[in-house]
């Protein structure tokens, strides 16, 4: 992971299909406030690290999101599901409310995430 003040930047190949996700600072938000970025069906996603329910995050371990069958995202505290695309909640407590993503770009190996829109 490299870093600048308003883009992160990952290696492709350091984000598994959905498998475990990558974590990184938002300031913006707080001194403990995180980001989080997964691969679903091939695509890279990436979020701020708080349910929509309540302000905590989502992951039971660090960087686990996915449930068992790796197709929705679920919030360690309450069971929230979310879909890993677009991070809608189809199921718990804030059904039909979403995560807030966060727009990346993935070309040639790397995938930079703008943080700026972040505020
Ligand atoms: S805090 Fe996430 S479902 Fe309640």
């Amino acid at each position: 992971m490299t870093e600048t003040s308003q883009c992160i930047v990952f290696n492709s190949e350091d984000l598994p299909e959905q498998g475990k996700g990558l974590r990184f600072a938002l300031p913006a938000l707080g001194e403990f406030a995180t980001g989080f970025l997964i691969r679903y069906r091939g695509q890279a996603y990436a979020y701020v690290n708080q349910c929509a329910h309540v302000p905590v995050e989502l992951d039971w371990n660090e960087g686990e999101f996915f449930t068992d069958e790796k197709e929705h995202l679920i919030c360690a505290t309450h069971g929230a599901h979310y879909r890993p695309d677009n991070g809608y909640c189809v199921m718990g407590p804030c059904k039909g409310k979403r995560l807030q993503s966060i727009p990346l770009i993935e070309e040639q190996q790397k995938i930079s995430i703008d943080i700026s829109v972040i505020t």
